[in-house]
């Protein structure tokens, strides 16, 4: 059986392709999905990829990941930089956890410089586009055949 990965997109993430492209680019998250599965059949893992635009239901896919899945990527989107409820759900997962983001969060506003859910992962991965969820994906690679 492969480890299954759960890759989870937050807020707004859904309207990407046609949202601020400038700054995120023109891939749709339909793209990446397909890049996370074709770059994780590589691996050899297995990817449960997921959007939501509510808080909770990120915090409940969390939880269900203690048992569902062996590793975790999240890009959180606008809730990286306000959810304690998201870093203490991710604070529950003994698993790799690696944070993604399509933009540079630390080229723009203030606000967006400060990530709650920082202190849950093992690695942050910003400003690569959609490359960075596939090397967020060899990072989980790497780690679930270390034992980390
Ligand atoms: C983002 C950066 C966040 O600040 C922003 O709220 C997003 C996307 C990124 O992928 O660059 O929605 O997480």
């Amino acid at each position: 059986m492969p480890s299954t990965v759960l890759i989870l997109n937050g807020p707004n993430l859904n309207m990407l392709g046609t949202r601020e492209p400038e700054i995120y680019g023109t891939e749709t998250l339909a793209d990446i999905e397909a890049r996370c599965q074709r770059r994780a059949r590589n691996l050899g893992l297995s990817v449960d990829f997921r959007q939501s635009n509510i808080e909770g239901e990120l915090v409940g896919w969390i939880q269900d990941a203690r048992q569902s899945a062996q590793g975790i990527i999240i890009n959180a989107a606008a809730y990286t930089h306000t959810s304690v409820a998201l870093l203490d759900a991710l604070n529950a997962c003994d698993m790799p956890i690696i944070e993604v983001h399509l933009s540079n969060i630390h080229q723009r506003e203030s606000f967006r410089h400060k990530s709650y859910i920082a202190r849950a992962a093992d690695g942050m991965i910003c400003g690569l586009g959609s490359l960075g969820y596939e090397l967020a994906l060899e990072a989980v690679a790497e780690r679930l055949v270390k034992g980390k």
